[in-house]
């Protein structure tokens, strides 16, 4: 998959002024400003830094408010602030040259394990993975890892596999190529797996499993529950359950566990009801506030193989007393179809 991603990478790259070259000072300035900006934000911002400070030395030497003035407007201003810090401590201790190894990239302020991944490996070629939620996700579709990405567990175990990929590959094409492949191809909701060059190595692809792939459960807090919530259908029919006690004592409602993952729910309906589901797609995270209680709703849709009891057409649904958390759902539900 590396070489084809590869390839796609450098028929198909998207063109950006930081890519005219690998001049590690271009690539650190703007793996800085595309922490927690989008592409398109940081274009002129990057090109205005660059035409005001050509080098680090220029950086260095400029007065913080300096930085600061370009930087107005991009937000999260701290990183001005370690830019212009870090630009004083490769002049002192790095002689004013970037430095080129990983682990002296990393201890720089304001570089975390990505940027000193997307840094090292653009500017030098080193074989360092720059593992963030697109290359999660992208990784969890072409394994086919269900587990949460949201645990360090899942985080670790994919940061091992991009390592290895990695090795005796172009890395400077193969993170980009990754980071491009999820902006336009493999893509939150909705992939273009059609045109995606992984898509024979693809197991999600190959399974149908892109459209609920990956399984991303955030950790919640004391007083929250989080829930998958299903909206379950056959042809034109909604199962729909009436609540015999607690919080929403006699309203209908959607079957919910408290599991972390869809394909759990699929094991834990099967022992309740003795009914076969298909995990169609995911549809998206509700919140819902009570007085005393937030759910986190996940929602997906599920079919079943076969009708079951306790099923109504949208007809009839708009005369059941529903809760105002499962009408937010199958809304939800509605909106995607
Ligand atoms: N996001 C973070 N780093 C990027 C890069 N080098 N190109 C495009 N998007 C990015």
């Amino acid at each position: 998959m590396q070489d084809e991603l590869i390839a796609w990478y450098k028929q198909h790259h998207r063109v950006f002024p930081w890519r005219q070259d690998s001049n590690p000072y271009h690539i650190w300035i703007s793996e800085i400003m595309l922490q927690q900006t989008t592409t398109e934000a940081v274009i002129p911002y990057y090109q205005r830094f660059l035409e005001a400070f050509p080098d680090i030395i220029s950086l260095a030497q400029a007065s913080l408010e300096e930085v600061y003035k370009l930087w107005e407007g991009l937000g999260y201003y701290r990183r001005a602030k370690y830019l212009h810090e870090t630009a004083n401590i490769i002049v002192e201790e790095y002689d004013g040259r970037f430095p080129t190894e990983y682990e002296d990239i990393l201890s720089l302020k304001g570089i975390g394990e990505y940027t000193a991944g997307a840094i090292s490996s653009i500017a030098y070629g080193n074989p360092t993975p720059a593992v963030d939620g697109n290359v999660l996700r992208i990784m969890s579709r072409v394994y086919l890892l269900k587990e949460n990405i949201a645990s360090s567990k899942t985080q670790k175990q994919i940061y091992e596999i991009v390592k290895e990929l990695l090795v005796g590959k172009d890395a400077s094409s193969f993170n980009q190529g990754l980071m491009d492949l999820g902006a336009m191809i493999c893509r939150p909701r909705h992939p273009r797996c059609q045109q995606c060059p992984l898509r024979f190595d693809c197991q999600a692809c190959q399974q149908h499993q892109q459209e609920v792939l990956p399984v991303n459960i955030k950790k919640i807090r004391h007083q929250e529950q989080s829930y998958i919530t299903a909206v379950i259908t056959y042809q034109d029919r909604f199962l729909l359950l009436k609540n015999k006690e607690g919080l929403l004592e006699n309203l209908y409602g959607c079957v919910q566990y408290e599991l972390e993952s869809p394909y759990s729910f699929v094991e834990q309906f099967q022992r309740d009801f003795h009914a076969d589901l298909k995990i169609c797609s995911f549809i998206k995270d509700i919140k819902h506030v009570f007085t005393h209680r937030t759910w986190f709703m996940h929602v997906y849709h599920f079919e079943l193989l076969k009708e079951m009891d306790n099923m109504y057409t949208l007809d009839q649904i708009k005369e059941l007393p529903l809760s105002t958390a499962h009408m937010k759902v199958l809304h939800a539900y509605l909106k995607e179809e």
